[in-house]
């Protein structure tokens, strides 16, 4: 049993240009056995979060503990080699000199009590078989494929058997095809040995795909954390609603039941913060609003003009204009759809969520569709 607690975190570099803070009051819990991303933006944050708990960075306000023990904080710092943790960073580091074998027992030779030689056989094998590179012991590390040296890492990382496994962005070297094939290996390696283990991405996908529980990081602090579903369906603002999946935002005065925009009242939910008269944003996810040819007589719907209808396979992406408003959409794939033409939305209650607008808006969308089918 291993829960991680990381408590009011602080980490702050001095540059030449001043003071950055890159962790300001961080707080989560990482329970037994399972998965916990750091997920946000470049500079954020997150590798300086993970060094913290590697022991590789010293906070200098907060507290780090492991199960009973302190790693960091309360007058104590735990070096990094007394720390029972496997690491697999960013340039993930196979050493190009060592064979397969060597790369992996090499933190068992350098651990404050080195192993037999046998059984440094057996554990070295043990990691192998685990992430399934066994019969490779004596190859050289740099004749290994991408996806060979990234499981080499893994297996390095988890030779000595951790408590905890420490990932940053593992994966980001890999090609698009081999990065969804290791994800899965990877979740699936995760979930079999029960290893309580923190990741740190920019990819939300990978995020969402990977992890029991995700914490979204800006500007060096945690904005929200939850299951990723929770996360998606409630996001607490515009930031995490566009870092957390796609979608799509609608300004608006909050009324009775709804929000006043698209010449009418969008029907939603409201989160708690929001009364009468406050100013809101509708988020609403584009795969959740849907295109008709003809009214279907449904609560939200909206009549618009098609500007773009875009074949993706399962379905057609779409822009509609609701009264000069440009809304994300999808249509039937089969939908006989002809740009120009007299269109219905349906927002479904259900899945628009009006939160507090304060201000943050996203990158303007940008129209990536001009080889639309119609
Ligand atoms: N050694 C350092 N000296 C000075 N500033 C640093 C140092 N390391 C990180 N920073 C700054 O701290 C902030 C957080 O950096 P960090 O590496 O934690 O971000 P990140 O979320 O991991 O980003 P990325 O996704 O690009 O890896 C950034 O503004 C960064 O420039
Ligand atoms: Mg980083």
């Amino acid at each position: 049993m291993t829960t991680l607690r990381v408590e009011s975190l602080r980490k702050t570099f001095t540059a030449q240009r001043g003071a950055v803070r890159a962790v300001e009051d961080v707080s989560f819990t990482v329970e037994d056995a399972r998965f916990f991303t750091l997920l946000g933006p470049s500079g954020c944050g997150k590798t300086t979060t993970l060094r913290c708990i590697a022991g590789l960075e010293r906070p200098e306000a907060g507290t780090i503990r492991l199960d009973d023990d302190v790693l960091s904080g309360d007058g104590r710092f735990v070096p990094t080699h007394a720390r029972d943790i496997g690491m697999v960073f960013q340039s993930y580091a196979i050493w190009p000199h060592m064979t397969v074998f060597e790369n992996v027992a090499f933190p068992l030779r350098v651990s404050e009590h080195p192993p037999s030689r046998a059984e440094t056989r057996r554990l070295v094998a043990e990691a192998l078989v685990l992430v399934g590179l066994e019969g490779l012991e004596e190859r050289p590390a740099p004749q290994l494929s991408g996806g060979q040296q990234q499981r080499l890492a893994l297996a390095r990382a988890l030779v000595r058997k951790p408590k905890l496994l420490l990932l940053d962005e593992p994966l980001s070297n890999l090609d698009a095809k081999l990065r969804q094939r290791m994800r899965i290996e990877l979740r699936e390696l995760q979930r079999r040995l029960g290893i309580t283990t923190v990741y740190v991405t920019h990819d939300q996908g990978e995020a969402l795909f990977l992890s029991h529980r995700v914490a979204v990081m800006q500007n060096g602090r945690i904005v929200q954390e939850g299951r990723p579903r929770d996360l998606y369906a409630s996001p607490a603002s515009a930031f995490v609603a566009d870092f957390v999946g796609d979608a799509t935002f609608l300004p608006g005065e909050v009324v009775e039941g709804g929000v006043r925009a698209l010449g009418g009242i969008v029907r939603c939910a409201l989160s708690e913060a929001l009364t009468p008269g406050a100013k809101a944003l509708l988020v609403m996810r584009p795969e959740r609003v849907l295109v008709r040819s003809a009214p279907a007589g449904l609560v939200n719907e909206f009549a618009g003009t098609l500007r773009v209808a875009a074949f993706l396979g399962d379905h057609l992406d779409c822009i509609v204009d609701v009264v000069g408003t440009e809304l994300r959409a999808r249509a039937h794939p089969t939908a006989e759809l002809r740009r120009e033409q007299r269109v219905w939305v349906e927002l479904p209650p259900e899945h628009c969520l009006a939160i507090p607008d304060d201000g943050w808006r996203p990158r303007a969308l940008a129209r990536t569709f001009d080889d639309d089918e119609t």
